[in-house]
């Protein structure tokens, strides 16, 4: 089995699928590794540290699309690359299923086999596959010391000779796995943080971070959906949870914003005028910005000023640490391969659910419901 990385071709994507150690994994567990030249070059891996842990460099994307068996990648395809995939071969990378229906749908006919790693399950036994984690992980933190960077104060209270200045004020809307990492990040920078977010049950992780948690009064479990997400709020629950964020956004030196339904857009929690509101030199981080963003002022992958006000919609914050995003991702990836591919029988375990659940595309099938659903649903 002939496992192919080409060189990621979107722009501002600096990542890899796979390092020298993953390579290593994979040849002792019998596959061959081709890698496309300069692939790894945003991520500080020469070709030679690739050529060392036993791959071949391949100097045409074409080549690597037309000899693996499976290709590895970061960013779902582009139209040109499905071209080169070849017919039957398999396939992984994030891929929006839901979002990006036209490529599942060139996947299938293509008869490709198609993983996607926003699917992976998340599981326990998972765990060590979560992409998602890993990277808004990393995404969470760096959008902590970006902002930091953006407001001109100090995070930290500070008591000197010259005057006492106070910590500054972090809000973190949305405390799944970023907004954790924003809260722990802002916290050890010394500043005053608070933060919300529709499931009761992360209020524990918050306060044991150490921030304080704003709670939204609601009878019901209003918000909560299945499998540990969040659902589309009731509008009841909206309008209370606007009056109690508005003064807390406009007290806000940096608002972190994190809030996503699975399969849905981002809800709006940041109205125009909350940004009105809001004093000239703070920021908002609005990390839910590929899908549409939690502020209605939001620009995907732009960086907007409205009267001082600065908001960040950057995409691939992880990114922005392409050295420790790709050693992760690389190594979720690996995890996968590793436990799904059965090397006696020389195929993926089809019946292991972590293997069956991040299948989308199969043997000229949409295999996965939920996506199968939305195409149909729009046809
Ligand atoms: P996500 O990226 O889908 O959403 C981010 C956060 O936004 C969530 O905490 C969500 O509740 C919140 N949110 C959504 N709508 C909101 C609104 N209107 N107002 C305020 N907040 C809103 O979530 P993520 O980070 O992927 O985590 C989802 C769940 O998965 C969590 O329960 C997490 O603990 C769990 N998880 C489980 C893992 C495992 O067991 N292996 C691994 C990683 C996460």
């Amino acid at each position: 089995m002939i496992l192919g990385v080409p060189k990621e071709i979107c722009e501002n994507e600096t990542r890899i699928a796979v390092i020298p150690s993953t390579v290593k994994q994979f040849i002792s567990a019998g596959f061959s590794v081709i890698i496309e030249s300069c692939a790894g070059i945003d991520s500080q891996i020469s070709d030679s540290d690739f050529k060392a842990s036993g791959a071949e460099i391949v100097s045409s994307a074409s080549d690597i699309f037309i000899k693996s068996d499976m290709i590895l990648k970061v960013n779902s395809p582009t139209d040109q690359e499905i071209q080169m995939i070849r017919e039957g071969s398999s396939y992984i990378s994030f891929f929006q299923t839901m979002k990006e229906t036209d490529k599942v749908i060139a996947l299938q006919k293509k008869n490709v086999t198609a993983y996607s790693m926003h699917l992976i399950p998340r599981t326990t036994l998972a765990q060590k596959m979560d992409a998602l984690s890993s990277q808004t992980n990393i995404a969470g933190y760096k959008a902590v010391l970006i902002a930091a960077c953006h407001i001109e104060k100090y995070m930290p209270l500070l008591m000197t000779a010259a005057g006492t200045i106070p910590p500054a004020k972090v809000l973190v809307l949305g405390a799944g796995v970023a907004g954790l990492s924003a809260i722990a990040t802002a916290k050890r920078l010394g500043a005053q943080v608070e933060a919300s977010d529709v499931r009761p049950e992360v209020k524990e992780q918050v306060e044991s971070l150490g921030a304080k948690f704003l709670e939204v009064e609601s009878d019901s479990d209003d918000g909560v959906g299945e499998g540990g997400y969040a659902k589309e709020t009731s509008e009841e629950y909206k309008k209370k949870q606007a009056e109690l964020l508005n003064k807390r956004i406009a007290a806000s030196d940096i608002v972190i914003t994190t809030a996503l339904i699975p399969g849905r857009p981002a809800p709006i929690l940041i109205s125009d005028e909350m940004v009105k509101s809001m004093s000239a030199g703070s920021v908002i981080m609005d990390l839910a910005a590929e899908n549409g963003g939690n502020c209605s002022l939001t620009q995907p992958d732009q960086i907007v000023n409205i009267d001082g006000v600065i908001i960040d919609g950057t995409i691939n914050l992880a990114g922005t640490m392409s050295v420790h995003a790709s050693q992760l991702y690389a190594k979720n990836v690996s995890a996968f391969i590793l436990h799904g591919y059965n090397q006696d029988k020389k195929e993926f375990n089809l019946e292991d659910e972590i293997v069956s659940g991040s299948m989308f595309t199969h043997n000229g099938e949409i295999v996965n419901d939920r996506t199968k659903n939305v195409i149909e649903g729009s046809n």
